[in-house]
């Protein structure tokens, strides 16, 4: 949900667009994880991700497939359920075919993929969706639950072929340009001996039961194809991954604006129905609910920030919207410990933006918009909301009753005492970090955390007070953030508030939980910031203006030692998950025998809540970081 993944996406499907179809060679590999083997493909006819529970996968019985594509976010999800469920009945296994995963093209502008599928035993379809891959999340984190109008309907079938048939909500005959939809298709090849059996819909099932029959001692093939007639997405040349260059900046500017107020995007259909706003058909829906974007909205972001350089209390600081349980990437209430007010938006984006509005004014770029405002006015704004945001969230334990809390929380966690031995932490001063969120009626939620990486990311003139928190907060957890399967993006064990603990556990989606985009900006702003003592010059391209003079705490060589220490730590705990950096969000397990942490996948810690893909496009910030210990990145 968060600014960088969303305006990625989006301008990798402006570009595509601009750019139509390109030369490419097809683009195919796979990923095991969680429990799921993937399967990428990418060609001059599609993109696509194929999901199939792995064949040594035994927590459950039944084998999901799911195909995704970003063609208008579209794909089909369907469950293959053994038929045979007596206890002596061979478990089902479902492969796919090696080789057989490949793009396809149908009639009326359709096009998808298809793969072939062994079957060992009979399986008759479980939960089946065919359309948008918004609706299969919906469906699969919310407890199971689909509205009725964004079923497939049974086009046809017999028993060697069916076809599952979904048309978009308003898509109108009358109107061919939007008539459009998807398809799901199972076909026996020939020579398969596998064959297909299909009951309607009636009235003792309200959906079809549709079966794959395979005889015994034998194993049966069958296809599946999914297809959309909604604009496909080619691979990208390296080139048109930038704008062109001009000679005209202003018009460059302007270009890449109306790239992004103009830009249509595929707007799912049934999101607007679920947010009662269906009228709107197809239509694209702005609900401005996310309080950590807003890029390219100077005078709204300007505004917004307003009241509190006037009067810094913290009901000028900038809260959730009305009624809107999200807001920045944390996604929930839960995510935010409850709070209303978070930490990221209020003492580093609103900051950046306005340093972002400063510098593009002081560019003079902006000068034919003829905004109202000065770059000197708005770096006094900027400057209170630097200096008086971060005091509200400041958060002291004592130290004897920061180590019951610690004890406590081992217990809770079901951790090890052990784990609160391997510090260097100083046992005698209070344990000092900065809250999550405020509550909206002021009190902090005294939960660590690692948001502070987006200062880090974008602040030119931290304290040093500021970095001894991030040097606190990179020790050992449970005392810090680090695990040796990488670093959480929460730990409640410092809360006043113990109901926090179970709030934010292990299985929890902003949690004690690994991200591996927050792994990413912290040592990205890490690196940054030491690059200002022009130690380092790790950061080529910066994204904001670095201070002209080397900040006053680079001249204390302890200090910068400790950074530097603290870095080398991130990225041991970075480096003790190496293999999942490109996936979203994990968690750990722990052993304590061993006193030992491993990875562990969040899905089967939490089967009803949310699962991570195994390739997430904001982890591939890794791609431009160097590992200090190597000087190397570490992605292959
Ligand atoms: C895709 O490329 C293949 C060759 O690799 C070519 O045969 C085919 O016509 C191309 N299809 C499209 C839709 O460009
Ligand atoms: C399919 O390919 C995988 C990896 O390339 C290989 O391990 C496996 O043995 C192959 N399976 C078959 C049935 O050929
Ligand atoms: C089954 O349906 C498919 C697709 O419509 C068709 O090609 C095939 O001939 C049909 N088979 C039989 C036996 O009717
Ligand atoms: C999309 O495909 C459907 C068949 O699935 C077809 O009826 C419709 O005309 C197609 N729409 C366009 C715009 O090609
Ligand atoms: C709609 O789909 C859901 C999920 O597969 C299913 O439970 C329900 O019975 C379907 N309703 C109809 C009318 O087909
Ligand atoms: C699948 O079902 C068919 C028809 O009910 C049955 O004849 C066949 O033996 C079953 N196959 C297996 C592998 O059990
Ligand atoms: C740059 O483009 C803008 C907008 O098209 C135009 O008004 C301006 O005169 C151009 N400047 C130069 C130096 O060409
Ligand atoms: C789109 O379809 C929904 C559901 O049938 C309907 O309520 C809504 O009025 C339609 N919107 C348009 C713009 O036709
Ligand atoms: C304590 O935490 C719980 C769970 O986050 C929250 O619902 C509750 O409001 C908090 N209580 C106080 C007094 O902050
Ligand atoms: C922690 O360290 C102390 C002192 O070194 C030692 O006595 C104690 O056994 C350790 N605790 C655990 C749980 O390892
Ligand atoms: C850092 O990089 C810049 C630009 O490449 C270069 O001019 C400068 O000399 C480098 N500084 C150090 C300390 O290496
Ligand atoms: C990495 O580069 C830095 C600066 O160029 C150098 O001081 C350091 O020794 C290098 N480290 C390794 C492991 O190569």
């Amino acid at each position: 949900m968060h600014l960088l993944h969303r305006l990625t996406t989006f301008l990798l499907w402006r570009i595509a667009l601009v750019s139509g179809t390109l030369e490419q060679d097809p683009l195919a590999f796979s990923v095991v994880s969680g429990g799921n083997d993937n399967h990428f493909l990418r060609d001059n006819v599609t993109a696509a991700q194929l999901l199939l529970t792995s064949s040594n996968n035994r927590d459950v019985t039944s084998r999901r497939l799911i195909f995704a594509l970003p063609a208008g976010n579209s794909g089909a999800l369907t469950y293959f359920i053994p038929s045979n469920a007596s206890s002596d009945a061979p478990a089902l296994d479902v492969q796919l075919i090696n080789g057989t995963f490949r793009s396809t093209i149908h009639e009326f502008d359709n096009a998808g993929v298809q793969a072939d599928f062994s079957f060992n035993t009979n399986a008759t379809l479980g939960v089946t969706i065919v359309g948008s891959v918004r609706a299969m999340r919906d469906y699969v984190e919310g407890g199971g639950i689909m509205h009725e109008i964004l079923n497939y309907t049974l086009a046809s079938y017999n028993n060697t072929s069916v076809r599952l048939h979904r048309r978009w909500i308003n898509s109108t005959e009358e109107d061919p340009s939007v008539f459009k939809g998807a398809d799901l298709y199972l076909d026996i090849p020939s020579g398969s001996p596998a064959s297909l059996h299909v009951t309607p819909a009636n009235e003792a099932a309200s959906s079809p039961v549709i079966s794959i029959i395979v005889p015994s001692n034998a194993s049966g093939v069958a296809r599946v194809t999914f297809v959309t007639n909604e604009t496909s997405l080619v691979g990208l040349d390296t080139n048109s991954l930038f704008l062109p260059e001009v000679n005209n900046g202003t018009q460059g500017l302007r270009t890449a604006l109306n790239g992004l107020t103009g830009g249509k995007i595929a707007a799912g259909d049934q999101i607007n129905i679920q947010n009662g706003q269906s009228q709107l058909g197809g239509q694209p829906w702005y609900d401005y609910k996310m309080i950590d974007t807003g890029a390219p909205n100077i005078l709204y972001n300007f505004g917004r920030a307003e009241p509190f350089s006037r009067e810094p209390i913290i009901s000028n600081l900038i809260g959730l919207r009305p009624g809107q349980p999200v807001g920045n990437w944390r996604d929930s209430n839960q995510g935010l410990g409850y709070g209303f007010f978070p930490f990221d938006v209020n003492t580093a984006l609103v900051p950046a933006s306005l340093r972002a509005i400063e510098s593009l004014l002081n560019a003079g770029i902006l000068r034919e918009l003829q905004l109202p405002m000065r770059a000197a006015e708005v770096a006094d704004i900027a400057r209170v909301w630097e200096d008086r945001a971060l005091s509200f969230f400041q958060v002291s334990v004592k130290q004897s009753i920061a180590d019951a809390y610690l004890r406590d929380f081992v217990k809770a966690a079901n951790l090890s005492e052990a784990l609160l031995n391997n510090t260097d932490a100083e046992t005698s001063k209070n344990v000092e970090f900065y809250a999550l969120s405020l509550m909206q009626d002021g009190p902090p939620v005294e939960v660590m955390h690692s948001d502070m990486s987006f200062s880090l990311v974008y602040g030119n003139n931290l304290s040093q007070d500021f970095l001894q928190r991030v040097i606190d907060a990179l020790q050992p957890y449970p005392r810090g953030l680090l695990t040796t399967v990488g670093m959480v993006v929460a730990n409640p064990a410092y809360d006043s508030n113990r109901t926090n603990i179970e709030v934010l556990n292990r299985a929890a989606y902003h949690g004690t939980v690994i991200w591996s985009f927050q792994q990413g900006l912290m040592a990205n702003g890490l690196a940054r910031q030491l690059s200002f003592c022009a130690i380092d010059n790790a950061t080529a391209v910066d994204t904001n203006t670095p201070p002209s003079t080397s900040p006053t705490w680079c001249k204390n060589a302890s200090f910068v030692q400790s950074l530097r220490d603290a870095q080398t730590r991130l990225w041991q705990s970075i480096d003790g998950a190496r293999n999942e950096i490109n996936t979203e969000v994990w968690s750990y397990s722990f052993d304590n025998i061993m006193n030992k942490f491993a990875v562990a996948d969040l899905a089967s810690i939490f089967p009803d809540g949310t699962e991570a893909d195994a390739i997430q496009l904001w982890s591939f910030g890794f791609l431009g970081l160097i590992d200090p210990s190597s000087n190397k990145t570490i992605v292959s």
